[in-house]
């Protein structure tokens, strides 16, 4: 039997420029240092993180594949704005980003709120 090591997993890439820009940011609660001028995904990348959303059906992890805003595989929830793709959004200190589990909620239908739709479920 071998020992799981607690570290986190090296980035999967490496930048070419030493001595960049970087900025603060929050994912899933914790303090991260990115790469300043970078989209969100690309930040998020390296700095290590390899698990940006769960799939609705299955709950498969998944991380961002294109990097140019076709396969939605990036969707993040971005300063409480979820379903964000994250490789087509400028990282910006000071950013709070969650991965995003499963499908998000529908908004509400134009024309209604909260509280109507909460009557019409009753009235069923
Ligand atoms: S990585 Fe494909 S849409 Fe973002």
């Amino acid at each position: 039997m071998t020992a799981q090591s607690t570290q986190a997993p090296a980035p999967l890439f490496k930048t070419l420029t030493d001595g960049e820009t970087r900025v603060d940011i929050w994912f899933n609660g914790h303090s991260l240092s990115v790469p300043a001028e970078r989209s969100v995904a690309a930040a998020l990348l390296a700095a290590g993180v390899s698990r940006f959303r769960a799939t609705p059906v299955s709950g498969a992890p998944r991380a961002p594949f294109c990097m140019m805003g076709a396969c939605f595989e990036c969707l993040v929830e971005i300063d409480g704005v979820p379903s964000r793709q994250s490789c087509m959004v400028p990282v910006r200190a000071g950013m709070h980003i969650r991965s995003q589990e499963g499908a998000r909620d529908l908004p509400p239908e134009p024309g209604t709120n909260a509280d109507t739709l909460e009557e019409n479920a009753h009235a069923r």
